[in-house]
């Protein structure tokens, strides 16, 4: 059933240069000629200086290092807005949608883009911003978000934006890890008619960072807020005092352009770095690519900008494009169900995208919340953040789409910049629950344990085997952690972490994670980071954290913890270990369950054995399921873990 093919509508058949044929040929073409190929597609940008090279990467050992268009010069604030001004300077850039639907959106074009961007720009040349200083950006959905990266972006700072939705302590780390001497922040947030203190844990987080010097605040919400003299400025005040004009400062391709910390399995947040020609022109086509942009389109990408992909599908793909990006502040469930159908409808919407998450939560709600609501504007529908179920792809077909509209699958992730698994509109038939094919310039591969190229139909490890464009450049301060983390697996490939079936059609269907990654509600979270938050509490001697299924989130989160000798389990104890980790990393974080363990399976060697844990939290608990346990330093953990297991 789930292997039923959905051919190419016949609307998006017609009036597509992307045909089946084509993309075949592009993608061919792009490997057998990657220079050839890269050059031609670079001048999809505009460059102060075109390069001359494509690609410069190694994924050896010996000579490792990704370098693209390495002799080009750019600027990625003036791809975005200035090279649109002389043909559509009057064109809406970007569509602003509050989290109240009663209050007004803002709009703005392409030349208000430019001028709200120059004096930010100059707001933080004001402020002592300089090229290469990095810049925290912790924000809501608002369009002064996106100003500020593009401010960023066009006096060559580095921004790293950390999530709203993180807590004082995890902004605190991420600021100190890239040593970050601004903080854009606004004084409160506002998703589901519920405010966001975010200047104030700014001013928690900055208790523990000695690098900031000032903090740019945004007015959003009119909130009461502390204000420091001399490190706090408000964004309004400064903004009357400077320049309409801020002339964009000339980057090499490989300066950075941005740094987003992202999970890994173990240790602390990596900072992802992406650089600035490769990353744009990788967003750009792409978006172009996968969502078939036309002047006159309304795209919507429902994501946050504090993941990758509010950067890259919200931000920098659309607008390097000249498209009109609608950006909403809220909720897609508040005030009702129906709330994100509401935004498509208000605003024409052509593409709305988001993540199966939402879909499944949107699903359990019933059908009337979508079909009350008109959606003829929308002609195209994608996904992205973990893998969908082929029933929520359906119901997205069928009921959101009424079957007129392709579904983009995209699989990607932080570190490879931009799609790389993906529909295109015009050129791919579906398969509900398959990202199916690579982009151009994109070798995947499916390799065993043993790093063995595995062909035809198989299942395996999805490894890259060359540079793309958009691949992240290094770990922040910590370039040997690159390495090791996605080259030392399989030597001179790119290791995903992700698990992939590819079937007889050369479809690739992702499988999820093969590491100690999880994916609640699309959201990456490293298992070992929810452990380290609680250890921290006084009362726990050791904890061990893995998925468990969850019909909404995909994955919810499972935590055994073993207490100290003294502390008694209870369940005020166990209610408070979960507000702890809320506090620590901040929601997304939350615990579903947290079991107390007496012990832990350990190995005699002391290495927890995960795949036992799993098994008990997915409550497969059959001793077959359970597997081999005889080489556990004590077996008889397991049978109390099962006996007290949870749910
Ligand atoms: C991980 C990356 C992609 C931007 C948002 C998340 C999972 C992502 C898909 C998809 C199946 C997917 C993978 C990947 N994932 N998109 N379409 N189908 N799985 O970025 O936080 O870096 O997470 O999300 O497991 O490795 P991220």
């Amino acid at each position: 059933m789930s292997e039923n093919l959905f051919p190419v509508p016949a609307e998006w058949s017609s009036g597509t240069s992307m045909t089946k044929n084509r993309r075949a040929a592009d993608h061919a073409r792009s490997l057998d000629d990657g220079e050839g190929y890269w050059l031609e597609q670079a001048r999809r940008l505009d460059w102060v200086t075109p390069p001359s090279r494509a690609n410069e990467s190694s994924f050896a050992e010996g000579d490792f290092g990704i370098k693209w268009f390495a002799d080009g010069v750019l600027n990625v604030s003036a791809n975005c807005i200035d090279r649109h001004l002389a043909t559509r300077a009057d064109d809406v850039a970007i569509i602003w949608e509050p989290d109240d639907p009663s209050e007004t959106p803002r709009i703005f074009t392409y030349r208000e883009l430019h001028e709200n961007v120059c004096r930010f720009a100059n707001v933080l040349k004001g402020a002592g911003a300089k090229k290469g200083d990095r810049v925290t950006v912790y924000m809501p959905m608002i369009p002064e978000a996106a100003f500020a990266l593009l401010a960023c972006a066009r006096i060559g700072a580095i921004h790293s934006v950390v999530f709203g939705g993180f807590s004082p302590e995890a902004l605190a780390g991420r600021i100190t890890d890239c040593d970050s001497n601004i903080v854009i922040t606004a004084d409160e947030g506002r998703r589901g008619g519920k405010k966001v203190p975010l200047k104030t844990n700014v001013d928690e987080a900055l208790k523990h960072c000695n690098s900031v010097r000032k903090v740019i605040v945004v007015k959003a919400t009119g909130g009461a807020i502390a204000m420091e003299p001399g490190r706090d400025l408000w964004l309004d005040e400064e903004t009357a005092k400077v320049s309409s004009e801020c002339p964009a400062e000339p980057m090499s391709a490989e300066d950075p352009l941005f740094i987003l910390y992202t999970s890994g399995s173990t240790g602390k947040p990596k900072g992802v770095l992406h650089t600035t020609g490769g990353y744009l022109l990788w967003a750009s086509l792409t978006h172009e690519l996968c969502f078939d942009y036309r002047p006159g389109d309304v795209y919507w990408c429902a994501a946050d900008i504090g993941w990758v992909t509010g950067h890259s599908y919200i931000v920098y793909g659309p607008l390097a494009n000249g498209a009109t990006t609608l950006m909403y502040e809220g909720l897609p469930n508040w005030p009702t169900p129906s709330r994100i159908w509401q935004v498509a409808e208000r605003h024409k919407a052509h593409t709305v995208f988001t993540a199966p998450t939402v879909l499944r939560a949107l699903m359990k709600e019933g059908d009337d919340f979508v079909t009350s609501v008109d959606r003829s504007s929308i002609r195209l529908l994608g996904t992205v953040g973990e893998p969908i179920n082929p029933e929520a792809w359906r119901w997205y077909h069928s009921v959101v789409g009424e079957g007129r509209c392709p579904i983009i699958d995209t699989w990607w992730q932080t570190e490879t910049g931009a799609a790389m698994i993906a529909p295109m509109p015009g050129a791919t038939d579906l398969k509900p629950g398959s990202a199916t094919l690579p982009m151009p310039g994109v070798e995947p591969q499916i390799v065993d344990g043993d790093g063995k190229i595995l062909d035809g139909a198989c299942e395996g490890n999805l490894v890259i085997a060359r540079s793309w464009p958009g691949q992240m450049r290094t770990v922040y301060g910590d370039h040997d952690r690159f390495f090791q983390t996605y080259f030392s697996t399989f030597p001179g490939k790119y290791t995903t972490g992700d698990g992939a079936r590819r079937d007889a059609d050369g479809y690739y269907w992702i499988t999820g994670r093969v590491d100690d990654v999880i994916n609640v509600s699309g959201h990456r979270m490293g298992t070992a980071e929810v452990e380290s938050a609680l250890v921290l509490h006084e009362t726990v001697a050791e904890a061990a954290v893995v998925g468990m299924p969850h019909d909404i989130k995909g994955q919810g989160i499972y935590a055994y913890v073993t207490l100290n000798a003294n502390e008694e389990p209870s369940e005020e104890l166990r209610k408070a270990l979960i507000k702890w980790v809320r506090t620590e990393i901040g929601p997304i974080a939350t615990p579903d369950v947290v079991q107390f363990a007496p012990g832990l399976p350990k190995t005699r060697s002391g290495k927890i054995m995960r795949r036992i844990l799993r098994k008990i939290a997915e409550g497969e608990v059959s001793p077959q399921a359970l597997g081999d346990t005889s080489t556990l330093a004590d077996p008889s953990v397991v049978d109390n873990l099962v006996a007290n297991r949870v749910g």
